[in-house]
């Protein structure tokens, strides 16, 4: 019989959290759905519909998003797979909901990077690399769509080393590219698997394994295409680099897949040898000491906040990250940011547009919970008395920026409330220029799209109209300075101060040389480009 404790140990160890990454269009929806196929989630491809965010209206892209649950707004999808409990972070493709994507990626402890094998290193790819990077977290590569012509799996090895400086090993080796994808070799169980069935990627594929010497392969391929690949396996054991799983784990060392997530091919090995290859959660940080995730107290943090996920289900969610400990439904535990005690309720999971239950949860899962309005993005929560505070997720300074106001004055109380709300969830920066005079609101995003998915849910969720002018500032500043007086601060015409949610002075202006001045012009005053949650 196992104790209390082997029975928590064993859950956490069992667990595996992870995100996709990728430039729109290189498929990363098409290869959760068949991640989700393989895990047994759902029983035929197709049932999760294809997103095609970056194509569509901004409303028809937030109705699909109603209709499928999985895609503009990042969710977490769970399945079992080889005793395993898979968690899924599913992340927005479009960039400019990077910041959203980055937020997600606190909470994952491992990445996969899909890569179109056309295209190779994309903008996107390259950007959420880099947090993964920073992050330290292994990042697994699936290099993508074989079934088409691309370009030469070597060159795509090159690219990836050459422009994201990171070390690869291929896991496996195409046959046959360019229309002629027929499987992979196996460097790891040093065996051929060859594809077939699936039914053009409906359902699993079959695939004739064995010794790549059998004469099945020489049959199979033909005497060329079993010659070139003999070569090209000789190649890679004598030139490429060697496996170490250390560095895998350090994020030094990408191993990488090549498969065709439309045709299934190469998703099964790339999903087995990815669960046996990557660690269960690992040890976070709380003010610069470990927190392991097998301690028995409950600790975890919020990444994400998100209103009227459902129209039927008018409420707003609260996403946990489990750092440690054991969840179970209706416990209470500690705000570190003001020290309450809240009973964490409703505790659910999210499957697309099924939402379940939670009875209990562990280090790795990611629950929502009902938010009244308390929680804010990078909040701790811990079970014990002594003090969590995991570190703090930063924001990003928005870009652009909109004069907003409500149509409609009568509806100013809803406005004001949308507005708060959707700041809270981190979709929008809302901030009140001083000395100007007058009661206005500016509103500041990281990528242009989110005025519009601003604009389309104060009017559904909300049922206000607004107004929009946008405005000239390219950047925000928080300012840094002892006993700052806005009146006496001495600005360039460009520029403006205001306060931003937390009522901390900030500076918007058009360019670098406006922030050289300023910088110049105010002795003592530090610009800070990114503003930390207090
Ligand atoms: P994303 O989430 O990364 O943006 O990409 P998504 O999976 O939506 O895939 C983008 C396009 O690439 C889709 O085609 C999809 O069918 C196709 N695709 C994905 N994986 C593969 C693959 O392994 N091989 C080939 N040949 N194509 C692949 P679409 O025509 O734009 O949309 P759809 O009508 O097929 O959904």
């Amino acid at each position: 019989m196992k104790t209390v404790n082997q029975a928590f140990q064993d859950e956490v160890r069992r667990r595996r959290t992870f995100a996709i990454i990728s430039h729109p269009d290189a498929g990363k929806t098409t290869l959760t759905e068949k991640l989700l196929l393989y895990g047994g989630a759902i029983r035929l491809a197709g049932s999760v519909k294809s997103r095609r965010a970056q194509r569509h209206a901004v409303s028809d892209w937030m109705e699909i998003e109603k209709q499928r649950g999985i895609s503009v707004t990042s969710s977490v999808l769970q399945f079992e797979y080889m005793g395993h409990m898979v968690n899924l972070l599913d992340t927005p493709g479009h960039q400019d909901f990077s910041e959203d994507t980055y937020r997600t990626l606190m909470a994952a402890d491992n990445a996969v990077m899909v890569i179109d094998c056309a295209k190779g290193v994309e903008a996107q790819t390259k950007k959420l690399f880099q947090v993964c990077r920073l992050r330290g977290i292994p990042i697994f590569t699936f290099i993508n769509k074989m079934d088409r012509a691309g370009k030469d799996p070597f060159e795509l090895l090159e690219e990836i080393e050459q422009v994201l400086g990171i070390e690869s090993y291929p896991m496996n080796w195409p046959v046959g590219t360019d229309g002629q994808f027929k499987g992979v070799y196996n460097r790891v169980k040093a065996q051929m698997e060859i594809f077939e069935g699936g039914h053009h990627g409906q359902s699993q594929v079959s695939a004739i394994t064995g010794d790549i010497d059998s004469p099945v392969f020489h049959d199979l391929l033909g005497e060329t295409l079993h010659k070139q690949l003999m070569g090209e396996i000789e190649l890679l054991d004598e030139a490429g680099n060697q496996f170490d799983l250390k560095r895998v784990l350090k994020g030094e060392l990408t191993p990488v897949f090549f498969g065709s997530a439309m045709t299934n091919f190469g998703v099964q090995t790339f999903l087995e040898s990815f669960l046996e290859l990557t660690l269960p959660p690992a040890p976070r940080f709380s003010q610069g000491e470990e927190v392991d995730p097998e301690r028995p107290d409950f600790s975890a943090f919020i990444f994400k906040i998100q209103a009227n996920m459902n129209p039927a289900h008018r409420d707003r969610i609260a996403f946990l990250r489990i750092c440690s400990g054991r969840f179970s439904k209706g416990m209470t535990a500690t705000l570190s940011r003001n020290n309450k005690k809240i009973k964490l309720a409703q505790p659910q999971q999210f499957f697309a547009q099924d939402r379940s239950s939670v009875e209990e949860a562990y280090p790795g899962d990611i629950i929502g919970i009902h938010d009244p309005g308390i929680f804010r993005i990078g909040d701790t929560l811990f079970e014990n008395d002594v003090l969590i505070q995991y570190d703090d997720i930063p924001v990003f300074a928005p870009e652009h920026f909109a004069k907003i106001h409500a149509k409609d004055s009568m509806k100013r109380k809803q406005f004001i409330k949308g507005i708060q709300q959707l700041s809270e969830e981190g979709a929008i920066q809302v901030f009140r220029p001083i000395n100007s005079g007058i009661e206005e609101i500016i509103v500041g995003v990281v990528g242009i799209l989110q005025f519009e998915v601003l604009e389309y849910r104060l009017l559904n969720e909300y049922n206000v109209e607004i107004r929009m002018q946008q405005l000239p500032y390219r950047q925000v500043r928080w300012i840094e300075s002892e006993g700052f007086d806005s009146d006496a601060f001495n600005l360039t015409m460009d520029a403006i101060i205001a306060l931003d949610q937390d009522d901390h002075p900030v500076l918007m202006y058009q360019n670098e040389w406006s922030e050289e001045r300023i910088v110049e012009r105010n002795k003592g005053v530090v610009l800070q480009p990114i503003a930390r949650r207090t």
